[in-house]
């Protein structure tokens, strides 16, 4: 593993690793116990797009792992003025030991690794949020002790969420079900890769794709990016709720999982998502403990 630009490069094993070396971290860091992996590294961050969880949960991992953070504003760096990535990426790779970019084109983050010479690891593109499916497996794990056999629901937009979700939760033995209403489906080739590891149902029902799941995961209708459509979006994703009549066709002892940020009474009820904050809030934990897993494999 050399870089991580998105769960289709991993193999299942690699993904499992990851969440092993997670657990481990994660249970070291509540006893207290020292992890200096990456003594002396620097990790650079680029955001083209907002985030709290992303860049704190980097910038205290790898501190907790012996290392550096650098927050690179998109807007700051000479990128914001037309400076080429492939340029970018040759010239941040003779400082940095690595970097973790959150960028719009998934493109764009495939080229810093192939003209860049350290890591790079995607930070959330609008094709896929590799990271973030980590931390929501070793959430599931952690909650319900095993991966293998689980039904995912995924609720609203076919996103980066929805796109990684599929690929991830497929990988480790999980089947998947998206509702989305029509025009808002997933990425093409992912759906169809999907469907040919038998894993997948697309439906335009919430309560059919709802039925029987163990997880149930929703985000925004209107991702970043995506604020001047927030309008349409909200009356095309109208009854694409996460509530108590959804909740209430799931299998008994259901998990409710959300990246966040949520935008309650939209996608999700705040009375679901109070009723499921343990869940939601150790996810969000857990972007630190799969992240710096990742840090130690690509860094170490
Ligand atoms: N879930 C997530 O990536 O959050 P941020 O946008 O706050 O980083
Ligand atoms: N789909 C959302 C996820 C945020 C973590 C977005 O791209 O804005």
């Amino acid at each position: 593993m050399k870089h991580l630009l998105k769960l289709s490069d991993l193999s299942s094993e690699q993904i499992i690793e990851i969440l092993d070396l997670a657990d481990t971290l994660k249970d070291e860091n509540k006893k207290g116990i020292e992890h200096h992996h990456l003594k002396g590294k620097t990790l650079g961050m680029i955001f083209t797009k907002a985030s709290t969880r992303t860049r704190v949960s980097f910038e205290v991992g790898m501190y907790q792992l012996g290392g550096n953070a650098l927050f690179l504003s998109g807007n700051d760096l000479q990128i914001g003025r037309g400076e080429p990535i492939e340029d970018t990426a040759r010239v941040l790779s003779r400082f940095l030991d690595g970097i973790m970019i959150r960028t719009f084109k998934q493109d764009d983050v495939e080229k810093l690794a192939e003209y860049g010479s350290i890591p790079i690891i995607n930070g959330l593109t609008d094709y896929c949020h590799p990271c973030q499916v980590l931390a929501d497996l070793q959430t599931i794990r952690e909650f319900k002790g095993k991966l293998e056999g689980l039904k995912l629901a995924f609720i609203g937009d076919g996103n980066n969420m929805a796109n990684s979700l599929i690929v991830g939760c497929i990988k480790v033995g999980m089947s998947v079900a998206i509702a989305c209403p029509k025009g808002y489906e997933p990425d093409a080739d992912i759906v169809k890769w999907g469907y040919a590891e038998g894993k997948l149902t697309i439906t335009d029902s919430p309560l059919e794709a709802a039925q029987g799941a163990d997880v149930v995961y929703t985000d925004v209708w209107a991702s970043m990016g995506q604020e001047g459509e927030a309008q349409i979006r909200r009356k095309a994703f109208e009854g694409f709720q996460v509530n108590d009549a959804l909740m209430s066709v799931t299998n008994p002892g259901a998990m409710v999982l959300h990246c966040l940020p949520a935008h309650r009474e939209e996608e999700i009820t705040a009375k679901v998502l109070e009723e499921h904050a343990n869940e939601i809030f150790e996810e969000a934990e857990n972007r630190m403990h799969a992240q710096k897993a990742v840090l130690v494999k690509l860094l170490k």
